[in-house]
């Protein structure tokens, strides 16, 4: 009985850190040696010993899949030619009792032992000047894995039939990061094999350019978020017959050379909410019959894009949405009396950083659900407390700083602020202790 109470302690102290049973194992211990009564133990310790067992036989000694251990060693070796310094110190592969579990970048399901998540992002430089090819297949033990970060890799492609067709083997991958690498659109020949389970793929900061056609993301029949910006695509060939991307909710288009029209083009994903085009040449004038054909959009992201003056006498149409966002888009004049006042579902606005001049025109009223208006770094005048601010009574955050504006505020117009910044904030009546200033950078 000692003996095997000594072995007990001895594996749960080797074993600490580790997952499984290791609550009820040491729950045991615990109570022991709070009752200091050995015999105590008498009618647990066989239960022990079985987890004990268990444990051995499910996850080998050293708390990971083997085979999961070795193949991040192989992953380790594969990435020496291509690092200035090492960077897998965590990762000691002479230490044969490290828990590959516990390293850095890595996560295990904690009922199963297997790896469910990595991190390798940053594990290569691109100081030694090679391009980096890619062996997919070194991911193939991962069978659970759920979650692969490679990005900011200097990778340039994969190694011939060992690409990303290799991946459908991973059967409950969801999220797969491969932004701000070198991959070129050669890249979407090798989506061959369907991924089912993927939700999330991350291209951003790469090198696709031209035009991606949307066939050439029919392996992903379950994808949800999609991330293009930072490429040098100007052009995303849709069909209508298509049923590829139907599952689409998120897409990111960001700074790439699109024109005006990617709009057109995106009406054929029917679950489309959140959309970003900023930081493309949106010049020239759109239809409300383009902009209807986007009315389940629910969040549209514009900034730094150059758009044309008519877009929010427009926008009223996309009745889904609730938040725009037109940060840096060089729009002038007064803001329009109609159209985006129409936009009853809004809660956020940011018009910031524009050349908007004149007074706030009275449709905003109609902005009921309104919460953060963002006006900031325009030439907007008037009187606010002649404007149809206080009608806006759902308003949280709003900021005027950087306008001509004149006028006081009062606070029990706008029951619901609590963050309000002004250029003059003196001149703005507000209960301070209910306020938090936000500054803008
Ligand atoms: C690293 O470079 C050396 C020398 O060029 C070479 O012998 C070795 O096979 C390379 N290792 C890998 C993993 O590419
Ligand atoms: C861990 O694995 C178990 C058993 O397969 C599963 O029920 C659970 O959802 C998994 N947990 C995570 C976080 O993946
Ligand atoms: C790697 O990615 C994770 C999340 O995706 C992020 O938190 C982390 O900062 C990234 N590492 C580096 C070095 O950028
Ligand atoms: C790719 O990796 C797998 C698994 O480690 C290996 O069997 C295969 O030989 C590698 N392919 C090439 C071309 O290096
Ligand atoms: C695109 O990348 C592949 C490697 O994946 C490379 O062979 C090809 O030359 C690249 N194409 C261009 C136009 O750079
Ligand atoms: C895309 O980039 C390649 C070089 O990487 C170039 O040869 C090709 O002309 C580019 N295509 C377009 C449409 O810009
Ligand atoms: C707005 O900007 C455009 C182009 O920069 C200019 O032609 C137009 O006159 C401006 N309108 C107003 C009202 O300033
Ligand atoms: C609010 O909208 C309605 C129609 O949608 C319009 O008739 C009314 O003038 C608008 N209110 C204001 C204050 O502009
Ligand atoms: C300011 O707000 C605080 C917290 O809501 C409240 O307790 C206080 O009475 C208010 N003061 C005035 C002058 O309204």
């Amino acid at each position: 009985m000692v003996v095997v109470l000594f072995q007990l302690k001895t594996y749960c102290a080797w074993n600490y850190k580790s997952k499984l049973s290791k609550n009820f194992v040491n729950l045991i211990v615990i109570e022991n040696q709070k009752n200091n009564k050995i015999m105590e133990l008498g009618r647990y310790w066989w239960w022990a010993v079985v987890l004990v067992l268990f444990h051995l036989g499910m996850n080998g000694v050293l708390g990971c899949w083997e085979q999961e251990r070795i193949a991040l060693l192989q992953y380790k070796a594969s990435t020496i030619n291509y690092t200035d310094e090492y960077n897998f110190t965590p990762w000691d592969s002479a230490d044969k009792e490290s828990d590959c579990c516990e390293w850095e970048g890595v996560k295990c399901n904690i009922t199963t032992g297997h790896v469910i998540q990595l991190a390798l992002n940053v594990t290569m430089t691109y100081s030694s000047g090679r391009e980096r090819y890619f062996n997919a297949s070194l991911f193939l033990p991962f069978e659970e894995l759920q979650y692969l970060d490679l990005s900011s890799n200097s990778i340039a492609g994969w190694i011939p039939n060992e690409g990303f067709e290799r991946f459908s083997a991973l059967r409950m991958l969801e999220v797969l990061h491969l932004g701000d690498n070198d991959f070129n659109n050669s890249i979407l020949q090798s989506f061959t094999s369907t991924i089912p389970s993927l939700k999330e793929l991350h291209l951003d900061s790469n090198s696709l350019n031209g035009s991606i056609h949307i066939q050439d993301f029919k392996a992903f029949n379950n994808l949800e978020e999609l991330y293009l910006g930072r490429n040098y695509i100007n052009e995303f060939v849709t069909t209508e017959d298509s049923n590829s991307l139907s599952k689409l909710q998120v897409l990111d288009l960001s700074y790439n050379n699109f024109n005006t029209r990617i709009l057109k083009s995106l009406a054929v994903f029917p679950s489309l909410k959140i959309l970003n085009i900023g930081g493309n040449n949106l010049e020239g004038s759109y239809t409300t019959k383009e902009l209807s054909a986007l009315n389940n959009l629910e969040q549209l992201y514009l900034d730094d894009s150059s758009i044309d003056n008519s877009f929010l006498h427009k926008v009223g149409v996309m009745n889904s949405l609730k938040v725009l966002s037109v940060q840096y888009c060089n729009l002038n004049g007064s803001l329009p009396a109609q159209g985006w006042c129409e936009l009853r579902k809004l809660q956020e606005i940011d018009l910031s950083y524009n050349n908007f001049e004149g007074m706030l025109p009275s449709c905003m009223a109609n902005l009921t659900s309104l919460q953060v208006l963002d006006l900031s770094n325009n030439h907007f005048t008037g009187n606010i407390a002649h404007s149809r601010l206080p009608s806006l009574t759902s308003l949280r955050v709003l900021d005027l700083s950087n306008n001509h504006f004149t006028g006081d505020i009062a606070h029990s117009q706008l029951p619901s602020l609590t963050s309000l910044t002004g250029s003059n904030p003196r001149k703005i009546w507000f209960n301070f202790s209910k306020f938090r200033i936000i500054k803008h950078v």
